[in-house]
């Protein structure tokens, strides 16, 4: 395998420019300097080379916009504002971030490496759509009337109603996998439900959150409601986690970090929080699958975006009978890919997006082939600039080793075969991880029958990473807790107030 050598069209006027702007936090409706005057630099992951500087916000920095978010819900213009108008503000963010469609397109496949293709109509699309139906949200937060019989006080009458109010300062810690996307998943919500927020972008592709910064602005969201700070985890995303003065936190990416922060609401106010991990999840192929679609689907299950998806199809369980066949479809797949800068038309599959991505999955690989696996195709890094690992399919993997176990994050799959259905569920189950899982089968009762067996937050039949905004999701076990989009992210945001009046 190579990597693509074709010239990649010159970055766009455009992207240039904002490229060229400085790069400050959003705090209280205002750009400024991180407190300490610190930059720290994005890479592009195709070369390597450096694409801009921006502030490196730390604690100081969260502190302010901690202080901006709580004016801002408790005295700001928000608080005051109907739910209609909070829906239109959304609803004209949506509007803003359609017309740049091209432009974020771009952002995110400089600062992310994903093929700039795939950012236009995936990770773009699916971020208006959200801010959209969060949109109709903000109208239909509602309580309920509840008859109550208070049994020690039987003469009495009584209204009991709940509201359902805003939970209040959201921190929003997001990954690096889908930028814009998991901006958006979080952002939506929250304002739809008239919280207020601090994002705190990943540090590897803190770009995207920096233009949609720019977009709330123009759309005209009082100052405070959104602030964002580009910086580290350890320094900004700990300082949110464990501020007193913040009401909840959500959080997407690893399951290491999701504990810590778990820990440090412990020890300041217990926050609520909602918790969007890392997954293992199973794909299915049963005998009497169509494997015309099963194959292409469980290599794009796991190739989508480079592997770097936490639902990835990474354990994959095909029948024995069948295993040969499959096995030799997905790695002709993983052969054809088109691996090369996002920015290049050509590309299928761009880098990983660090450094420290790419040696994180080049180290499972080495100590998967090194632990018995073998790799049918690719195995290791590729080309000699930027961050490239060819796609893998490894078989002859026992389910003790790292490679079964842990989430690898790239384009690694490993293919297991099996011979009972019920030790399927187990191994499928097998797992600390339950975010996603998926059937490939023409028989309906059997796929409703595996969907209710697996521990997964979510289960596609016969297809692969479909996503809605008007679909939860999130993980069983350790993949974390709570759900993203759809009604159940709007809950997630609310606190349910109960009034009782005696009539
Ligand atoms: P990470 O969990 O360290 O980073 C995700 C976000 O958390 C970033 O914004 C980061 O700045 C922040 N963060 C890091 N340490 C923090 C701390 N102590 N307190 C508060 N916030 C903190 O993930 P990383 O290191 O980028 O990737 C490691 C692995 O995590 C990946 O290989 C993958 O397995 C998993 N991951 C899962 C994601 C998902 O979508 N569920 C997304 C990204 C990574
Ligand atoms: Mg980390």
């Amino acid at each position: 395998m190579t990597v693509l050598t074709t010239p990649s069209p010159e970055i766009s006027e455009q992207v240039s420019q904002f490229l060229r702007q400085p790069h400050q936090l959003l705090v209280g409706g205002q750009w400024v300097d991180a407190a300490s005057g610190k930059q720290f630099e994005v890479k592009d992951p195709a070369s390597g080379e450096t694409l801009t500087n921006v502030a490196e916000g730390d604690a100081l920095d969260i502190n302010a916009a901690v202080s901006a978010a709580r004016h801002a819900f408790d005295e700001g213009p928000w608080p005051r504002m109907t739910s209609s108008e909070r829906g239109k503000l959304i609803w004209k963010l949506a509007d803003l971030l359609e017309a740049h469609l091209d432009e974020f397109a771009e952002i995110e496949s400089l600062d992310n490496g994903k093929p700039r293709a795939v950012a236009a109509v995936a990770d773009v699309p699916l971020a208006v759509d959200l801010f959209r139906y969060m949109a109709g949200w903000a109208t239909k937060v509602e309580g309920s009337t509840i008859p109550i019989s208070v049994p020690y006080m039987p003469d009495v009458e009584f209204h009991s109603y709940t509201l359902r109010e805003p939970v209040g300062v959201v921190g929003q810690i997001i990954p690096w996998n889908f930028p814009l996307l998991m901006a958006a998943w979080k952002l939506g919500p929250a304002l739809a439900t008239g919280c207020t927020l601090i994002l705190k972008a990943a540090e590897e592709t803190p770009l995207s959150a920096l233009r949609l910064g720019q977009l709330i602005q123009e759309a005209g969201f009082p100052p405070g409601v959104v602030n964002i700070i580009t910086g580290f985890g350890e320094t900004a995303g700990a300082a949110l986690a464990a501020h007193p003065d913040v009401d909840k936190v959500a959080f997407t990416g690893s399951t290491e970090v999701g504990k810590l922060i778990v820990k440090a609401a412990g020890e300041t106010n217990l926050k609520r929080i909602t918790l969007e991990l890392g997954g293992k999840s199973p794909n299915v192929i049963l005998p009497d699958a169509d494997l015309e679609t099963a194959i292409p689907g469980a290599a794009s299950a796991i190739f989508f975006n480079h592997g770097q998806c936490c639902c990835a199809g990474s354990r994959l369980f095909v029948h024995q009978s069948q295993f040969d066949q499959v096995v030799e479809g997905i790695a002709s797949a993983a052969s054809r890919i088109k691996v090369g800068p996002g920015m290049n038309p050509e590309t299928e599959m761009g880098p990983m997006v660090s450094q420290i991505q790419q040696d994180r999955v080049c180290g499972y690989l080495e100590s998967g082939l090194a632990d018995g696996a073998k790799a049918v195709v690719g195995g290791s890094r590729l080309g000699d600039a930027g961050y490239f690992v060819e796609p893998t399919v490894l078989v002859d993997t026992r389910p003790d080793m790292s490679v079964m176990r842990e989430e690898i994050f790239g384009p690694v799959v490993a293919a297991v075969p099996y011979d009972n259905l019920d030790k399927l569920v187990d191994a499928a189950n097998d797992s600390v991880y339950g975010l996603a899982a998926a059937v490939w089968t023409r028989d309906v009762s059997q796929a409703h029958r595996l969907a209710r067996k697996l521990r997964a937050g979510s289960v596609w039949v016969n297809c692969y990473n479909v996503f809605d905004a008007a679909l939860p999701f999130g993980g069983y076990k350790q993949s974390g807790w709570g759900r993203e989009m759809g009604r159940e992210a709007i809950e997630l945001y609310t606190e349910t107030k109960a009034v009782t009046v005696r009539l």
